[in-house]
């Protein structure tokens, strides 16, 4: 068979990444105080039922064998998550021994030579933040901007210039997909399914984003540490239909699901970070145009490489940086995940070639974890977990992949 060896820009960052409470375990928060244990709920009740992460991966202490892995798997950069119910466990009170916690857990990952990449908030609040109304409380920007000035000061104050994180996330996937199986459809805490509080959320989402990256800048702003705030949302491959009406409702959607954040939070964000995972088929038309794609059993979805290149030179139209911060495949046979990382990194290195300014690529995820509403049946993991002993076993692909982050290059069967 005939190969290509397709080269990366000098620089790029390879890695995967995780967030909080699909890893560490042991969080009182939003989600965690109202799940339930869903395979003992009755049928009729059970939809939709809010699964507990329990211990999830027992990451929270089991951090440093994780890290190792991820050296081991020559991955130089790693996305994690802070939790803020951890940091701010009842309204103003910060707890400084979780933030030393996370110093400790960034320390770990400098010393194996992997650069933190650290988001704020990867959908879930402290109890005394839902209950206050969350984000459709007008206070909740300032509520989140005053965590994150917590954290951003601690790192400022007492940690060496060189440990200092310089890559920041604010949020991931707040309008393009929490706000909307939070608030639309009702799936996840706090389950509301009410159109004006959607509207309402993502603009506390705009404000929030506006005010914590104010906040971030001023903090570092007497250091030359170029720290840089992205913002992450999720996009999918939203297939379009031909004809004027579907188009026009395509592009109108296109927006609404994939560019609304990003658009209205431009001046405040350093650069992007995509989560591609799948096509989307609500736009009418859309068979005619793009025939059926492959198949992820595990979540339901379709798969479509080509997408991602798609995508991201739309979002070029930005003009800053972007980092793939997810991109993965559920599957516990790890038969797909191979073809499924090389497939959709030959369409980013095309998107590269075509000019669009791509610095990285974050595997989701590191580790199996705690997918949400679907509990811990979707297998996300390079590395599998066994969740009665919690072992780690490395499957095939994540070496694979690591033979792909140690060489920046990757060879693909033409
Ligand atoms: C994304 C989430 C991430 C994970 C993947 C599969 O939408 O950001 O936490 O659940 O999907």
């Amino acid at each position: 068979m005939a190969t290509e060896t397709l080269k990366f820009p000098d620089g790029f960052k390879w890695g995967s990444a995780t967030s909080a409470h699909q890893v560490e375990g042991g969080n009182y928060n939003d989600w965690s105080s109202q799940c339930r244990d869903c395979s003992r709920v009755e049928p009729k009740f059970r939809k939709p039922c809010i699964p507990c992460a329990g211990k999830a991966c027992d990451s929270y202490n089991r951090y440093e064998e994780d890290f190792d892995i991820a050296q081991k798997l020559n991955h130089n950069i790693h996305r994690f998550s802070i939790e803020w119910s951890r940091i701010e466990p009842e309204e103003g009170k910060f707890d400084e021994k979780e933030m030393e916690h996370y110093k400790r857990l960034i320390d770990a990952l400098r010393e194996r030579g992997i650069e933190p990449m650290v988001t704020l908030w990867h959908f879930t609040n402290p109890v005394w933040f839902a209950e206050k109304g969350g984000w459709l409380n007008h206070k909740a920007p300032e509520y989140f901007t005053r965590y994150v000035k917590y954290v951003v000061d601690n790192f400022h104050d007492r940690h060496s210039m060189s440990v200092m994180p310089k890559l920041w996330i604010t949020f991931n996937e707040a309008a393009s997909v929490w706000a909307g199986f939070s608030y639309l459809n009702g799936q996840w805490p706090p389950q509301h399914k009410n159109i004006f509080k959607y509207i309402k959320v993502r603009k506390n989402f705009i404000k929030a984003q506006a005010l914590a990256y104010r906040e971030i800048k001023k903090v570092y702003k007497d250091t030359s540490h170029n720290v840089a705030v992205g913002l992450v949302e999720s996009n999918v491959y939203s297939a379009q239909g031909n004809r004027w009406y579907e188009k026009t409702i395509g592009k109108f959607y296109n927006y609404q699901r994939n560019l609304y954040f990003w658009d209205k939070a431009l001046p405040y964000y350093d650069f992007l970070g995509l989560n591609y995972y799948h096509v989307d088929r609500r736009v009418p038309g859309n068979y005619r145009v793009l025939p059926k794609q492959g198949w992820m059993p595990e979540m339901n979805w379709e798969i479509y490489p080509e997408g991602i290149c798609h995508v991201l030179k739309d979002l070029s139209k930005f003009k800053k940086p972007i980092y793939i911060t997810e991109n993965g495949i559920a599957d516990g046979t790890d038969k797909l995940r191979d073809k499924f990382i090389k497939e959709h990194l030959r369409w980013i290195w095309q998107a590269i070639q075509d000019g669009v300014d791509v610095r990285g690529y974050l595997y989701w995820s590191l580790l199996d974890n705690f997918e949400w509403a679907h509990g811990f049946a979707p297998k996300f993991g390079l590395v599998e977990i066994d969740y009665a002993t919690l072992e780690r076993k490395i499957r095939p692909s994540a070496y694979e992949y690591a033979r792909i982050c140690e060489t920046n290059s990757m060879i693909y069967d033409l």
